[in-house]
């Protein structure tokens, strides 16, 4: 018996890739250090999980497929506090960013339409884009300087009749780019002069650390029909588990075939939405803690790279990762390696080779992904760890 075709293409995601090595090194008695997930260690806010006990209904009933009205009216609320109006049925609530995403593509592109993206991008786009047919042509990106946009006229010269749309992370994940003004408005008028939509993934809104500021998509009025932002409660709140996240636009036509795609799969998880509008409900000065939290290791990591030999990477200045130029051939080679061979009293580093962020060919080869998400004494082994791993990798491999 055959599987679909459409399945057997997917590919498996390079922040999973080397779990079968991690799995048999945690037999084996080693501890690893999760630098290669975007899964925080930050406790969830208590008032989700006493939402949930507070909840005392004798059925646990599908929602509306549009999502709970009072977590929508909450999220309305948190817009406005950016200074951003929607109407409750330019919200749409979905099953975690991940449900967005998908969505929002399903409804733009017919098979074989074309999807601009600044790469290195977040690998698991591509899950959507393989199953949807869709083709990404990427904008290339260097680490060199901090990942920003090119030209206009280069990106200019790769839409072509069946371009549909610009996406990207903002900020970025995997590259922690956070885009400047300029940047946007000339996204904006590239999409305004081709009709173009433009997909603003802004998952990791709050994490932005330094001097930039935040921008919205949303922030472009003459942009609103053509603006789809995606949304999500699992790095905001630290509650990747809850799986909760929205669709948010302003094209009326856009949002009917969301909405009929949503009431597809009935409901999102009703008892996460409960929690997840008590969150919404939290003060916003819960963010000062956790953002100095994430800066803090920001800057441990990038103190820690900076001072070993032969490593490259430009500062993060948004969400939680980081793409890290090695000196090695292989940045996989060297990661299953620290799994399966390497260890320092018994522990070692589990990356994310940074290949499979890219879709242009033999680029990425000797970077890896370091997500920031553990807390700071980890942080500080794992980069011991890396360092010490990656002198004896060089003298045993590449002398
Ligand atoms: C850029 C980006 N977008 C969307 C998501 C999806 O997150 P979720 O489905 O948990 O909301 C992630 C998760 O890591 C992400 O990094």
């Amino acid at each position: 018996m055959e599987l679909s075709k459409r399945v057997l293409q997917l590919k498996t995601s390079p922040v999973r890739k080397l779990v079968p090595y991690a799995e048999e090194a945690i037999k084996n008695g080693k501890k690893i250090y999760h630098l290669n997930i975007g899964q925080p260690d930050i406790e969830t806010p208590v008032e989700f999980y006493d939402a949930i006990k507070n909840f005392k209904d004798k059925t646990l009933e599908y929602a509306h497929s549009a999502g709970l009205v009072q977590l929508r009216e909450e999220i309305q609320k948190y817009y406005r506090n950016l200074g951003l109006n929607y109407s409750l049925d330019e919200i749409l609530i979905t099953v975690g960013g991940s449900e967005a995403l998908y969505f929002t593509l399903i409804s733009l592109f017919d098979e074989g339409d074309e999807i601009l993206i600044p790469e290195p991008y977040y690998a698991n786009y591509n899950s959507f884009y393989d199953l949807l047919n869709i083709k990404v042509v990427p904008i290339k990106t260097s680490g060199d300087n901090g990942f920003h946009l090119p030209e206009k006229s280069e990106i200019e010269k790769l839409i072509t009749p069946k371009t549909r749309a610009i996406m990207f992370s903002n900020p970025g994940n995997p590259t922690g780019i956070v885009y400047r003004k300029d940047e946007l408005e000339m996204i904006n008028e590239i999409s305004k002069e081709n009709n173009l939509f433009v997909i603003s993934d802004e998952v990791y809104r709050e994490f932005i650390y330094g001097e930039n500021r935040a921008i919205s998509f949303g922030e472009f009025e003459d942009a609103k029909d053509r603006t789809i932002i995606i949304d999500s409660i699992s790095k905001r709140y630290s509650a990747c588990g809850a799986r909760i996240g929205c669709i948010i636009s302003k094209n009326k036509e856009f949002m009917k075939y969301i909405y009929k795609l949503c009431q597809s799969r009935l409901s999102a998880p009703t008892l996460d939405m409960v929690g997840a509008t008590a969150l919404y409900e939290i003060d916003n000065s819960y963010f000062i803690p956790v953002k100095e939290e994430y800066e803090k290791r920001r800057n441990i990591l990038f103190q820690e790279l900076s001072k070993m030999e032969g490593v490259k990477c430009s500062e993060p200045e948004g969400a939680f990762y980081s793409i890290v130029k090695l000196p090695v051939k292989s940045a996989e080679t060297f990661c299953i390696w620290l799994l399966e061979k390497f260890h320092v009293n018994n522990e070692t580093v589990m990356l994310a080779p940074a290949e499979g962020f890219y879709k242009t060919e033999g680029l990425g080869k000797n970077e890896v992904r370091i997500s920031y998400v553990l807390k700071s004494e980890d942080l500080i082994k794992s980069m011991e760890i890396l360092r010490a791993g990656l002198i004896e990798y060089r003298s045993l491999f590449e002398k």
